[in-house]
């Protein structure tokens, strides 16, 4: 049976998550995107994935960089979510507090949690890429996540 876009996306969209922004560094230039395709894979060694759109320019820069930082955001967050997700903004770090941590990648102040990688793999997967980090560094604060569900934000 074929699939439809719209009950793929609304479907799918069932499945409550966090929010993410995953960003990266090329030539010491920062880069971000939010996502939420994201999920731990393997304590044994720590492992995680991503899933990046191949059109995307994050797919490009970090198919290069082959470091990202994920960073989980809390409930006040949604600007960063709404910025990170703004296809005609190219200057998404204006005005956001970062760190550096292990691999160079940008790690956002205040967030509820950052998760630091090196690339290990590259699978292609329809039209997205699953990129699989190697945990290198990561931290939590105890804070309330910011929740996507259905195409909106919740509370
Ligand atoms: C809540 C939310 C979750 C998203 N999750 C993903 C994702 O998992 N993977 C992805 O490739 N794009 C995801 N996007 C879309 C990208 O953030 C968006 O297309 C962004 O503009 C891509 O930036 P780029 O073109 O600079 O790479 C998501 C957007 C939103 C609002």
């Amino acid at each position: 049976m074929p699939i439809s876009t719209n009950k793929f996306k609304k479907t799918l969209g069932s499945f409550a998550t966090g929010v993410t922004v995953v960003t990266t560094s090329l030539n010491n230039k920062p880069y971000g995107l939010t996502v939420n395709a994201f999920s731990s894979l393997s304590l044994e060694p720590p492992l995680v994935l991503i899933c990046i759109d191949k059109k995307s320019e994050s797919n490009k820069i970090l198919k290069q960089s082959k470091i990202f930082a994920i960073n989980i955001l809390n409930k006040n967050q949604k600007h960063l979510s709404k910025i990170f997700s703004d296809s005609k903004n190219r200057d998404r770090f204006r005005g956001v507090k970062t760190s550096k941590k292990t691999t160079g990648s940008p790690i956002i102040v205040n967030s509820l949690a950052y998760i630091d990688c090196t690339v290990i793999k590259i699978i292609s997967a329809g039209d997205h890429n699953i990129f699989i980090g190697n945990i290198e560094s990561l931290n939590n604060k105890n804070l309330d996540p910011l929740i996507y569900y259905r195409g909106k934000y919740l509370g």
